[in-house]
């Protein structure tokens, strides 16, 4: 099948037992999709916030994201792989774009709502959105969101992880391996019929205990088809509220977590970089995450 069929919106009208599935599977509709729909259906009833069928990505189109994600796991090697104090961000600009280009991928950052750069580079006190410059030299003791995401023929992944150049002290580095814990609770919700809120408490739960603060206004998201998909992925909600899961969902988790208040502020010279208020450091790990029939599968990281 061609790409650009695989990327279309599934059918939206109602499917008849025998006819196949709109998922593309080859199975009929009775046999494929029809159980899972009905369940939402009666969710939908109870008051629930279900996804729509065009959020349940179809196994071609799960095949076409993975390769997606194989690039962006590559490319985030490769910066594991080379970055070190005294490097700048702005090479680390210059690594991603090069290997993503290799690679037969392109940078999805590049020109994102006017974003200037192939890669987000956050360090200390940057929340997120961290633009990597030629100025901004690593030094012992930082630590670095990396954050890329890549198109790979018209599908979309994006992960971040945190690097720790050389050593940092004792309550940084706790920083970043809780925030790194936070996103394996948050993964262990993911299953289908639980709800996006249960990703976010099992997040807050786990920050809580260490007095971490989880930030409120940025959050994950859907993604595969498009950079930025519906729904939102919120880290601040309740157990047992916000969107229910369905097998086909694909979204990051991607908590930013401070180690003091939970208060960012937006760099206005550019509109684009947040910092935390109180100067305290923030960390952020971001995966893929794909709801399975019985339970989920990380996509990238
Ligand atoms: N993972 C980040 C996000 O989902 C990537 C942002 S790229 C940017 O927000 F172009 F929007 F900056
Ligand atoms: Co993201």
């Amino acid at each position: 099948m061609m790409s650009d069929q695989i990327h279309k919106t599934p059918d939206l009208r109602a499917y008849s037992p025998e006819e196949p599935c709109w998922c593309g599977s080859g199975k009929a509709y009775g046999c494929c999709h029809q159980a899972i729909e009905d369940r939402m259906e009666q969710l939908r009833a109870q008051g629930h916030l279900v996804p729509t069928r065009a959020m349940l990505k179809t196994p071609a189109q799960i095949e076409k994201i993975r390769e997606s994600c194989k690039v962006n796991i590559a490319v985030l090697d490769e910066v594991a792989a080379r970055i070190r104090e005294g490097m700048t961000t702005g090479e680390i600009d210059r690594i991603v774009s090069e290997k993503t280009a290799e690679l037969g991928g392109v940078a999805a950052p590049l020109g994102y709502q006017g974003y200037p750069y192939s890669v987000c580079t956050s360090v200390n006190d940057q929340v997120c959105h961290g633009f990597p410059s030629d100025e901004v030299v690593l030094e012992e003791g930082d630590i670095v969101n990396v954050d890329c995401s890549t198109i790979v023929d018209g599908f979309f992944s994006d992960s971040s992880r945190m690097f720790v150049i050389g050593e940092t002290d004792e309550e940084t580095q706790q920083l970043v391996d809780v925030t790194r814990e936070c996103v394996m609770k948050g993964l262990e919700q993911v299953k289908p019929w639980g709800f996006l809120g249960d990703v976010a408490q099992a997040i807050q739960d786990h920050a809580a205990e260490y007095e971490y603060s989880v930030v409120r206004e940025v959050g994950g998201h859907a993604i595969g088809l498009e950079f930025h998909e519906d729904p939102y992925v919120s880290y601040v909600t309740e157990k047992g509220t916000d969107m229910v899961l369905v097998p086909g969902m694909i979204f990051t988790i991607e908590p930013m977590i401070n180690m003091g208040d939970a208060d960012i502020c937006l760099f206005e010279d550019n509109d684009w970089e947040l910092y935390t208020e109180d100067g305290y450091p923030s960390a952020q790990w971001e995966i893929m995450v794909l709801v399975t029939d019985t339970g989920h599968e990380v996509l990238c990281w």
